[in-house]
């Protein structure tokens, strides 16, 4: 492993622990083929990536999208790899170059997307070591914010895995959400914002529930999930470090 790889792995892991609980990584210690070992670095980037979406930082996406971009394929891939990692490689680029939270979060879902297709074309059906957790219950405003953090994950294993199901299951804790801008608190003007964003979210739920195919499933995804870092942004709070709040 190059000493750049290992420094990025290594900024990744301690950024990620710092960040948004509830993902595991791979287990470490199982055996696995070199494409094995590669996908695990491409699911490792590119959940740096939706982690600081959904945190609010921009900042953050860009390292490892300039390494999804830049690195090197392994000799194992399937034959049929070079559309889909010349695709992975664009939206890299276009996470790189995006200067708000919406750019990159559509780069983000049609990425996820580029995984799950190549995925599909390949009959391969990855599977995340924390599908199976449990929703989260609780009414508090951290509980309801973990089981957007549960629905936000099943999505996002329903478009990389693909897995339909799994869509499923997120989209519809997500067409349920419950929370109530005023549960947040916060200057009085700042709460038809709030609003409209836990609305926004509720709405793009139900649309997911409908959503039967990769292209509109991406496409929402990427739409969703720079609401989630909006709203950390507008109130900094929310998963992660502490950050400086917009005016
Ligand atoms: C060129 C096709 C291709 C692309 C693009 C691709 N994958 Fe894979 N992926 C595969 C194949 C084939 C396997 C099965 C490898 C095996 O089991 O040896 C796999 C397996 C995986 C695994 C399971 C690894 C394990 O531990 O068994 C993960 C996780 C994964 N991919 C994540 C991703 C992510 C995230 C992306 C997008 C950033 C991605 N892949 C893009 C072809 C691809
Ligand atoms: C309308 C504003 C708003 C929206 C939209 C929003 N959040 Fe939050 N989120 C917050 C606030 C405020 C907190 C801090 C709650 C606290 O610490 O009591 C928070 C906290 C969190 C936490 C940390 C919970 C913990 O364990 O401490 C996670 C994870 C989270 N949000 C995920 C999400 C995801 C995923 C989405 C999008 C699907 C989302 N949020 C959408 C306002 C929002």
């Amino acid at each position: 492993m190059s000493l750049d790889l290992r420094l990025f792995l290594l900024i990744c892991t301690a950024l990620f622990l710092a960040n948004t609980s509830g993902a595991t990584g791979h287990s470490p210690g199982t055996e696995a083929s070199p494409l094995a070992e590669h996908m695990r670095l491409h699911f490792t980037a590119i959940r740096a990536i939706k982690s600081f979406v959904i945190s609010g930082q921009l900042d953050g996406v860009y390292d490892p999208a300039d390494w999804l971009q830049k690195h090197e394929t392994t000799s194992d891939l399937p034959e049929n790899w070079s559309p889909y990692v010349a695709e992975m490689r664009s939206y890299a680029e276009e996470l790189k170059s995006a200067r708000h939270l919406v750019f990159a979060a559509a780069a983000l879902g049609q990425m996820a997307r580029v995984c799950g297709d190549c995925h599909a074309a390949n009959d391969v059906a990855v599977k995340f070591p924390d599908s199976d957790q449990r929703l989260p219950t609780g009414d508090s405003v951290r509980a309801q914010m973990r089981r957007h953090l549960w629905a936000t994950d099943r999505m996002w294993e329903g478009l990389i895995g693909p897995s339909a199901a799994a869509w499923q299951a997120g989209s519809e804790v997500l067409a349920g959400i419950q929370l109530q801008a005023s549960a947040l608190g916060g200057p009085v003007d700042r709460q038809p914002t709030l609003d409209y964003l836990l609305k926004r979210l509720r709405e793009i739920g139900q649309e997911g529930l409908e959503a039967n195919t990769p292209g509109t499933r991406s496409a929402l995804y990427g739409d969703f999930l720079s609401l989630c870092g909006d709203c950390h942004a507008l109130t900094g709070r929310g998963p992660g470090p502490p950050r400086t709040v917009k005016k």
